[in-house]
């Protein structure tokens, strides 16, 4: 069969862990996949910059919109962030030429998800987004594919490995918000902007996501009760400690009477619990159902490589599709059946 040719927009963290993954593993994606894996064009902002990879092989854009609109390429990957601009306009100009999109964006998925979905479906093109919720943690194929059918009364977890880090750290190594935050930064985990992060917005952005994948709605981003962990000092987890409980944000959805409740806080979680022990850069989320039960994973949540296995995982189930054999919509159910969202009454 042909090679799958594909393009990439961004080559920060995520992006140069993705090249040189697919430069490294040549073969053996051949082999599982069918057909070979070609990163024909990328974009990025600084042509100049070491990235630590070869790129010499394919074309290079400045400008990812062109490259999304003009590169002659059957996958286009999504890795530059921000939840409007270069990344909103390169993948609706991708999906509208029909050409499929990966993407690890959740900023640009909580914003324009259902708008994208819809003109995927519309142009037969598949909108994949594995790396966007909980990094490396299959948690969009559980909901999208492997638990159809399934009622689900809710989701909840650990989402962000930014603020897990520095909750974790500043507990066992005594270290300050700050310095745990700048280390963050360092191994690749934070957002461009990290106060995306540390206030709760990146959490936000992933539980909106799940929250239309596991009730069938709309995504509602605007409706999250909303507070990150700027506030949370070392004497409040001493004190928590103290309790038998560990200090944790959460991303919390769930079913209720009256309508669908999200919200995103730090949150006392009992020691002996599963989550209370996730530490570091790990993420963790439940889901709640009535075929399956409870449905616990846990695993990376951010980092080059986490993420890039996840966006790679996309990729691959692309080049193993047959045109016309494998349609799974963006959003679980064809955009135009998601529901109205309801939110709950406030309690
Ligand atoms: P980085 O900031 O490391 O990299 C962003 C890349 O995008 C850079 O190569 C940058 O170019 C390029 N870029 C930015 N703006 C433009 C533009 N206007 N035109 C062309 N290229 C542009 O980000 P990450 O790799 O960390 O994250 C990428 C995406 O993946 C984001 O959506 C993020 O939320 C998501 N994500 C990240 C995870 C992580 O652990 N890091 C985990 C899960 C998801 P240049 O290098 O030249 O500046
Ligand atoms: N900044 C995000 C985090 C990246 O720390 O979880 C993964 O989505």
């Amino acid at each position: 069969a042909d090679a799958l040719k594909i393009g990439i927009a961004g080559l920060g963290t995520v992006g140069a862990s993705l090249v040189r993954i697919v430069q490294e593993r040549q073969e053996m994606l051949a082999t599982t996949c069918g057909r070979a894996i070609e990163i024909v064009a990328v974009a990025a902002r600084d042509r100049n910059r070491d990235r630590g990879v070869d790129l010499s092989k394919a074309a290079w854009y400045d400008n990812a919109v062109a490259l999304a609109s003009e590169a002659d390429i059957d996958v286009f990957v999504e890795l530059m962030g921000g939840a409007g601009g270069p990344a909103h306009a390169s993948v609706k100009s991708a999906l509208n030429r029909g050409i499929h999109v990966v993407t690890a964006n959740k900023a640009l998925l909580s914003a324009h998800g259902i708008e994208l979905a819809g003109i995927a479906e519309e142009r037969g093109a598949l909108l994949n987004y594995e790396a966007a919720v909980a990094g490396g943690i299959p948690v969009i194929k559980a909901l999208r594919e492997s638990m159809t059918g399934n009622s689900i009364s809710r989701v909840y977890g650990i989402m962000n490995g930014t603020c897990n880090y520095i909750l974790t750290q500043m507990e066992k190594e005594g270290l300050s918000f700050e310095d745990c935050l700048k280390e963050a930064q360092r191994l690749g985990y934070a957002e461009a902007d990290p106060a995306f992060d540390i206030e709760g917005n990146d959490t936000a952005h992933k539980l909106s996501i799940l929250t239309s994948l596991a009730f069938g709605t709309a995504i509602a981003a605007d409706d999250i009760y909303l507070e990150g962990i700027t506030n949370i000092s070392i004497e409040d987890i001493h004190a928590a400690a103290d309790l038998g409980y560990r200090i944790k944000l959460l991303g919390v959805a769930q079913r209720t009477e009256s309508g669908i409740e999200q919200r995103v806080h730090p949150t006392m979680v009992p020691y002996e619990s599963v989550i209370a022990q996730v530490d570091g850069v790990t993420n963790a989320v439940a889901i709640e159902s009535d075929i399956l039960g409870e449905l616990l994973m846990v695993g990376p949540g951010a980092g080059g490589n986490a993420t890039a296995s996840a966006v790679l995982g996309d990729i691959a189930d692309i080049a193993k599709s047959r045109p016309g054999a494998q349609h799974v919509p963006a959003f679980g159910r064809p955009a135009a059946a998601l529901l109205p969202y309801k939110r709950a009454r406030m309690r």
